[in-house]
């Protein structure tokens, strides 16, 4: 099996055991601190448990980076990492907020770059978003790419949960010139979305995000021919520890990418 069906499989899977839980009191129940530094909550487990007893019945030789459950080797003889947010949006999905999804990600080394494989599912109605290095992005199975032309609605993705005073207001001049602003609160289905062409842009400057929360994005939109730079304009790596944290910015074309780092405050 094709490593990119095994993470395309464990993500069915995913969407068929949550599917009836989110904003249940079921989907709350604390488990902890997780490995990722946030609480663990039951649908997060359920949803991590599922991808791992699907790796282990398939026996499938990989190390496991999860949010929850940490790094989890699941041979000696291990042939990459799987790395697993296996639900983005844990405080959508426990509230009922109909905007969460999966994101699993295979990388032959430690680091971002080294993504061959990446699946992006929103759980809230199966619909399934992924890429394989070199091979294009897929959104139910039709090849998509970013939005490349001057759009009706320019719409520009923020993440600016929990960001500093200074952060907004740094990005205080966007909000001043664009009247489309958004943030759902899952990255990686934003990232999808991104991919997908419904977002002109998508910034995350805040120096909070997870690998686990980009990595399966980070492919999607590489090959759905976006533009991904971190913080200082150059191109978007980083390795797979949990400590790592990154900031990016994912543009359609160099034009709104100049556009809106110009508007951005230094
Ligand atoms: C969160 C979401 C959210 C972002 C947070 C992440 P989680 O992921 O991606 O949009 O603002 O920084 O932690 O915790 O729901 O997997
Ligand atoms: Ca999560």
């Amino acid at each position: 099996m094709e490593v990119i069906e095994i993470l395309r499989e464990a993500s069915k899977k995913i969407y068929e055991n949550v599917k009836e839980l989110a904003g249940t009191e079921h989907a709350a129940g604390d488990f902890g601190i997780g490995a990722g530094g946030d609480i663990s909550r039951n649908i997060d487990i359920i949803a991590e448990k599922t991808v791992l007893d699907y790796l282990k019945e398939i026996n499938f030789e990989c190390i496991v980076l999860g949010e929850e459950c940490g790094h989890v080797e699941l041979s000696n003889n291990s042939k990459g990492y799987v790395i697993m947010d296996a639900i983005d949006g844990s405080a959508n999905a426990v509230r009922g907020v109909p905007f969460f999804c999966s994101s699993l990600a295979f990388a032959t080394e430690n680091k971002l770059s080294s993504i061959t494989e990446g699946v992006i599912t929103n759980l809230t109605n199966g619909e399934m978003y992924w890429a394989s290095k070199n091979n294009g992005s897929f959104f139910n199975g039709e090849q998509i790419n970013v939005h490349d032309k001057d759009p009706i609605y320019k719409i520009i993705g923020i993440n600016t949960s929990g960001a500093s005073p200074e952060l907004m207001k740094r990005l205080s001049p966007i909000y001043e010139k664009h009247e489309h602003t958004r943030h759902f609160g899952a990255n990686a289905l934003e990232m999808a979305l991104f991919a997908r062409g419904l977002l002109d842009i998508f910034i995350d400057l805040r120096g909070k995000i997870r690998i686990q929360d980009i990595a399966a994005g980070y492919l999607i939109i590489k090959e759905a021919g976006g533009l991904l730079l971190d913080a200082n304009l150059n191109p978007l790596d980083a390795d797979l520890s949990y400590e790592t944290r990154v900031s990016f910015i994912a543009a359609s074309n160099q034009k709104i990418l100049d556009e809106i780092v110009s508007l951005i405050d230094q």
